[in-house]
């Protein structure tokens, strides 16, 4: 088997040998060892969203979107209409879920390079009094915007609804706060920011948010207060536990805690963005964001619109060279995007930078001949 690439992607991404060394030993779902693995794991999470014992973490069998729908459909009734902020796919993909499960939906969508305007939410909240909570991506990991959730999350308590966020990209580096920020849910996974491996997502809100709305998840699975009611009575999930995933997560969060938290965490991955950026700058790449919407998660690059240019070539040819890099997303401009999240750091960015001139010139040199 040959080596595995870096993955310079937004998750499943680059994990240390020892997260992935944890997956070695085969767990029993219903060991007192695991239970207990699991449920510390479980209060981790809730004490890394600044959230206190109000709230629980329900965590999930299931990729990040299996967290959004369940936050969706166990959080709201189908007469309570939610409010989507949208400013690239991953916001569309909660107006998706909500059609698809029987919510009714307002979308307020901008453009995937600019953010929502707090006073235009402020306005659509009083005028419609239905409006009963506000969906809202953390990072669009489309583009890699940072939306600005502390001033998202004012303007929806001032109104005095509910704050549903899809942390997916950020949580574990970028600052969720439940308690400060007015948060009232938070849908993450193991697999991005927390650098463990994918198969397990979780929502962290109140247990009071749970238990009114009993019974009104359109889904056996997705079903937040029945999968909370099951792990907070016996530690035991309700369904077969992704048992290697959660002993990596453990062991990533242990990671995270030698690290210094989420704040050494963002410090690194924002000195891992700055090197990307202006290495790429330098051999004449430009972002498609401004830069002060830029999270330093995954950073959209302009594709050249130069004879030169292929993605697929320059996907290949860094492939070759160990790293792998991620296809655009964004609607109206072509892109390619570079994650600067996960065990790596400015060095390997430094490496990849190296890679990435030599391929340019080859390309270029290529087109001459
Ligand atoms: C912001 C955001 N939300 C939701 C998702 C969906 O997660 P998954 O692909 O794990 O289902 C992603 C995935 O990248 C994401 O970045």
């Amino acid at each position: 088997m040959s080596e595995a690439p870096i993955l310079l992607t937004p998750g499943p991404l680059t994990t240390s040998a020892r997260v992935k060394a944890a997956m070695q030993r085969d767990w029993g779902s219903r060991d007192p060892g695991f239970v207990a693995l699991s449920t510390r794991t479980v209060e981790r999470l809730r004490t890394l969203a600044g959230a206190d014992e109000s709230c629980v973490c329900v965590p999930l069998q299931g990729s990040g979107t299996f967290a959004v729908e369940a936050m969706l459909g166990s959080l709201t009734r189908p007469d309570e209409r939610i409010l989507v902020l949208a400013n690239g796919a991953y916001g569309r993909r909660i107006v998706e879920i909500c059609r698809r499960i029987g919510r009714q939906v307002e979308v307020y969508e901008v453009a995937e390079t600019q953010t929502h305007d707090p006073a235009e939410i402020a306005r659509r909240l009083e005028l419609d009094p239905g409006l009963a909570a506000v969906a809202a991506v953390h990072c669009e990991t489309t583009s890699g915007l940072l939306n600005p959730v502390p001033e998202i999350a004012a303007v929806v308590a001032r109104a005095g609804r509910r704050l549903l966020l899809d942390s997916m990209s950020g949580f574990g580096a970028l600052p969720v706060d439940m308690s400060g920020m007015d948060i009232a849910a938070v849908a993450a996974s193991s697999n991005k920011c927390l650098q463990g491996v994918p198969g397990l997502s979780f929502v962290i809100c109140r247990r009071a948010d749970l238990g009114t709305r009993k019974g009104v998840a359109p889904s056996l699975v997705l079903d937040l207060e029945a999968q909370a009611q099951g792990i907070e009575a016996d530690g035991q999930w309700r369904f077969t536990p992704p048992t290697h995933v959660v002993a990596a997560l453990s062991e990533a969060l242990d990671e995270l805690d030698e690290e210094g938290g989420p704040e050494a965490r963002l410090a690194r991955y924002s000195r891992n963005c700055r090197t990307l950026v202006d290495g790429m700058a330098a051999l004449g790449f430009e972002t498609a964001l401004d830069p002060a919407r830029q999270a330093p998660v995954i950073v959209s690059f302009r594709e050249p619109g130069e004879a030169w240019f292929d993605f697929t070539t320059f996907y290949d040819a860094l492939c070759a060279r160990g790293f792998a890099i991620y296809a655009g997303k964004m609607r109206d401009v072509g892109t390619f995007r570079v994650g600067t999240i996960g065990a790596i750091d400015s060095i390997v960015i430094e490496r990849f930078l190296d890679c990435a001139r030599a391929v340019v010139t080859e390309m270029k040199q290529k087109l001459i001949r």
